[in-house]
């Protein structure tokens, strides 16, 4: 095969890592067999295409962004926008973004592919064209009649919502030109393509340039772009992890598909705080909010069974009370099985490892699976003592009573740490009905004024074990 290896260039899909030459192994993101061959693009292509579809799209140098470019100016003297935002009518959506959509902002939503990007932004259209904001919808991935066929599920649409399909970005950008709406949404990045890269569509160029180009006509024009970018089974968006640090706002829309509930939760937000989440149920008619997520989280729990524990993890502002169940079973092989679903698996090791050595339990020769109902992921260690409960009450056979919830961070010597906020979390255990919350004792102060509620206060895992069996 002849080919001239000065003409290509190898990328890893999975976090845009350039190499001149294959790899088994990407030396950025550790994935494997993720390298493919693309064409070079000509030096200077995406500054210069950048700019050329910033002037495609109607931008003069005077105007917007680009005013006086290449001058510096002294940070007094730069104009303050009192940050316009749009509400985007969606509470739960709202909340993530920092309290709606700013203007010439460039928005990424990810998610597995049908988990419900498309009808989320599609809501968001309607009521963006109800509330007299003119958006253009472009689709790469479905006709002018299958989405006329979704948005007939989800509501009325006015003539403020223009639709159109295509693909090719030089024709996008003149019509975002002619027609100036307030938003756009591109859905989905990967089917977008660009004559300027040779690339296919959904290639780490084609992705690059693609979204370089949208960032100048978001930011030129002053217009608040949406990209839709679809993850694959790793868990990052396809080819572009590169998009990540491109855009604004990364939104990612997660949940299991075998049940109803998705998590919108906000990973990088330039115009607010991140870690955010809004909760949405799946419904025939669409997405429809979740407006008390803790509740929903707990629907379902069985009543004094062992291995059941709630804990209280913050997202974001917002407290959220989740059920850890685990079961603890003497194992039939040589080596245990551990499992965790919705939470890290080497973290349940580590709990599993330090109640061991700290409170004398004979956990070594026991399988131990730990799953968070509901399907939602867990990283903060607030649900630490939540899940070593949930372990000694299955290893035990011994429920905990039904109305108690135990939050705090386990350390490696067995000591339970404070968590932030432990007050609003109590108040929100206090508001669901709970009768005990078992907190960090360093936390006992901050959750002294919290009506309703005993309090107990733990130092460390066993006395944890103590006072809550
Ligand atoms: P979609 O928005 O097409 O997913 P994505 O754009 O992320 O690929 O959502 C597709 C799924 O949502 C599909 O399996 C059907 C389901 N769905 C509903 O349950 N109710 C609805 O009203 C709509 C529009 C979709
Ligand atoms: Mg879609």
């Amino acid at each position: 095969m002849a080919k001239s290896a000065k003409s290509t260039i190898f990328f890893c899909q999975n976090c845009g890592y350039e190499s001149a030459k294959w790899m088994g192994q990407c030396p950025g993101c550790k994935e494997w067999n993720t390298f493919v061959e693309e064409p070079k693009k000509p030096a200077k292509s995406a500054a210069r295409a950048g700019a050329g579809y910033a002037v495609a799209a109607g931008l003069r140098p005077s105007s917007g962004a680009l005013a006086g470019r290449g001058r510096s100016v002294a940070i007094s003297e730069v104009e303050l926008s009192d940050e316009d935002r749009t509400t985007t009518g969606i509470g739960e959506m709202d909340r993530v973004m920092g309290g709606g959509i700013v203007h010439g902002s460039l928005t990424l939503v990810g998610g597995d592919p049908g988990i419900g990007k498309s009808t989320l932004l599609l809501q968001v259209c309607r009521n963006l064209s109800a509330a007299g904001v003119s958006v253009l919808y472009v689709s790469g991935e479905e006709s002018a009649g299958q989405i006329r066929m979704r948005a007939e599920r989800i509501g009325t649409f006015t003539d403020k919502m223009l639709l159109l399909c295509e693909t090719d970005i030089d024709i996008i950008s003149g019509e975002i030109n002619d027609k100036k709406p307030d938003v756009v949404v591109i859905d989905s990045i990967q089917t977008m393509f660009s004559e300027a890269v040779g690339s296919a569509p959904g290639s780490v160029s084609q992705v690059r340039e693609i979204t370089g180009a949208l960032m100048q006509i978001a930011k030129g024009l002053g217009i608040s772009i949406f990209i839709v970018g679809h993850v694959t089974k790793e868990g990052t968006v396809a080819g572009p992890r590169v998009l990540e640090h491109m855009v604004d706002t990364v939104l990612y829309f997660e949940g299991d598909r075998q049940s109803s509930y998705r998590v919108l939760r906000g990973v990088k937000n330039r115009f607010g705080s991140t870690n955010e989440i809004g909760v949405f149920e799946m419904r025939g008619e669409g997405l429809r909010e979740v407006e008390n997520p803790s509740e929903f989280m707990l629907e379902g729990r069985p009543k004094d069974a062992s291995g059941s524990v709630v804990s209280c993890s913050l997202e974001g502002t917002r407290p959220l009370l989740v059920e850890i169940q685990s079961l603890v079973t003497r194992t039939n092989f040589g080596l245990p099985r551990r499992q965790a679903t919705g939470t890290d698996f080497n973290r349940v090791n580590l709990l599993m490892a330090v109640l061991e050595k700290r409170c004398g339990e004979h956990l070594g020769d026991c399988d131990a699976y730990v799953n968070i109902t509901g399907g939602i992921k867990i990283s903060e260690p607030a649900i630490d003592l939540g899940m070593v409960l949930a372990i000694l009450s299955s290893f035990t056979g011994k429920p905990l009573p039904a109305d108690m919830v135990a939050f705090g961070e386990v350390g490696l010597s067995g000591e339970v740490r404070r968590v932030s906020r432990a007050d609003i979390r109590a108040a929100e255990a206090a508001r669901l009905g709970f009768k005990t919350v078992v907190v960090p004792e360093s936390c006992l102060s901050d959750v002294s004024k919290i009506k309703g509620i005993k309090v107990i206060g733990v130092s460390n895992v066993s006395e944890a074990k103590d006072k809550c069996f």
